[in-house]
């Protein structure tokens, strides 16, 4: 049995669409296991560029079937949006696109409940992708969320729907004196989902256990990242769900024992989109070209991401927590021409040093990274081949991140495009 799960170290955009496409000729099938529409992941080859929300990243290769597990909420506008736009493009998705029969739906109510929260927050606003991921998981753990397989039995689908809206509407109205939906309006526009999403609703959980028996392989694609989840991230400014290793094993109903390899996705530097603690950032020039060499603007939301240098405080934890068996760097490319690149190894607390990540956000908030201060590099890194064709100042680098976390390197990213990336044994650091 062969799982290799590919986990964001970060907070989220480390670059795991573009990983996750390239492994995806060594898989069977590409899988997602948490989060929704929320995960804005860039696949770039040729000329063309293109944003995946929900279905996997493996979709653009032909023999890869794709499956959306148990973990995921599912928004079914945005879900069929991205079928007809895969399709356009020619690639045949029903045979090769699975959804489990027992993901959570994202109604509309969800995403009016996120905005009135949000608005109602103020100050203390989370800075959600607005996509209703949070108010989904809530009805989910509630117990009175509606599910995919719902969506199949109209008669289960208006009972639930109804019971469900007039519910939400009571809270729109009384605690954010927010507008109500019309019941009959949702019923509607949700009931014709029925069709258009039966051929691909299955038992996903039998599906991938059937193909890790028959010897095939699985590459479990998470979206966000190890900080934003809900219980190892910067609570409360988090996600709703689990992008970290577990959450492979809850999202698709695969066994901890079929997972061999973890793939921890680590950008050269560190970014983080809406609000939280972010202790390596860059309000300053450094971090204005960071933002603009990465182009570092939100893939679903387009909201200009926060940039710092690299926090290996933060990394070492998210290894612990994930149990990477090798790592991904990307983005290396957007560090050529800065010199000094500095990088976080320790945090000052109240005059105190440590190398332990705080728990608690008000920590996170106040401790003062301390850097160890590197060579940068001037040379163009965007066509290595191989690990030995990048600058010794940039080999260094990177020996340093895996010696530091204690993970080797299994692969460098310098450049969007499937061609720029150093693989495989020609890659290859240990540690
Ligand atoms: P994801 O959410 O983890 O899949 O990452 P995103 O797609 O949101 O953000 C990563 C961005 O960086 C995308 O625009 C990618 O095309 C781009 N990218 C990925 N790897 C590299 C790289 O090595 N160098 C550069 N310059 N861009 C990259
Ligand atoms: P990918 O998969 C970066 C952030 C939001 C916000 C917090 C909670 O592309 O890496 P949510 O809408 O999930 O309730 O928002 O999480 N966030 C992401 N940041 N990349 C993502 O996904 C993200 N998905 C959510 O900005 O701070
Ligand atoms: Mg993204």
């Amino acid at each position: 049995m062969a799982v290799t799960v590919v986990i964001g170290s970060q907070w989220g955009d480390e670059g795991k669409g573009k990983i996750v496409d390239l492994l995806s000729d060594e898989v069977a099938v590409v899988a997602r296991y948490q989060g929704g529409a929320n995960a804005g992941h860039t696949i770039c080859w040729g000329d063309q560029t293109f944003i995946l929300h929900l279905v996997p990243s493996g979709i653009f290769h032909e023999g890869v079937s794709c499956v959306i597990g148990n973990g995921v909420v599912i928004d079914p506008v945005a879900l069929m949006e991205e079928i007809g736009m895969i399709r356009e493009l020619g690639y045949e998705v029903e045979g090769r696109l699975f959804i489990s029969h027992n993901a959570h739906l994202i109604m509309p109510y969800h995403k009016k409940i996120e905005q009135a929260r949000e608005q109602a927050r103020d100050a203390g606003a989370i800075g959600t992708t607005g996509r209703g991921i949070g108010p989904s998981y809530v009805d989910k753990f509630a117990r009175t969320g509606i599910r995919v397989v719902d969506l199949l039995d109209r008669d289960v689908l208006r009972r639930k729907l109804k019971a469900s809206i007039d519910e939400k509407n009571a809270i729109l109205k009384s605690v954010y004196g927010a507008e109500e939906l019309d019941v009959e309006q949702i019923i509607e526009e949700y009931v014709e989902f029925d069709k258009r999403i039966d051929p691909y609703v299955t038992d996903t959980a039998a599906y991938l256990n059937q193909t890790l028996r028959e010897g095939k392989h699985v590459l479990a694609e998470g979206a966000q990242g190890s900080l934003l989840d809900v219980d190892f991230g910067t609570y409360p400014f988090v996600t709703s769900s689990h992008p970290t290793a577990g959450g492979a094993c809850t999202g698709l109903g695969i066994p901890p024992t079929a997972v061999d390899r973890v793939i921890g996705i680590v950008k050269a530097y560190c970014t983080r989109v809406g609000n939280g603690p972010f202790p390596t950032e860059l309000e300053n020039e450094t971090g204005e070209r960071l933002r603009e060499v990465g182009a570092e603007f939100g893939a679903t939301t387009g909201r200009p991401r926060r940039c710092g240098w690299l926090d290996l405080v933060a990394l070492r934890y998210t290894a612990m927590i994930n149990g990477f068996t090798e790592l991904a760097i990307t983005k290396l490319d957007v560090l050529t021409g800065i010199d000094p690149i500095e990088i976080c190894t320790r945090y000052r607390y109240h005059d105190k040093e440590q190398t332990r990540f705080p728990a608690e956000v008000q920590t996170l908030q106040t401790v003062e990274p301390i850097f160890d201060t590197m060579p940068g590099w001037t040379e163009d890194i965007t066509g290595a081949q191989e690990f030995g064709d990048l600058p010794k100042t940039a080999q260094r680098y990177l020996q340093f991140v895996a010696d530091f976390m204690g993970v080797g390197i299994s692969m460098i990213s310098t450049g969007p495009k499937r061609s720029q990336t150093i693989n495989g044994q020609r890659s290859k650091i240990s540690v």
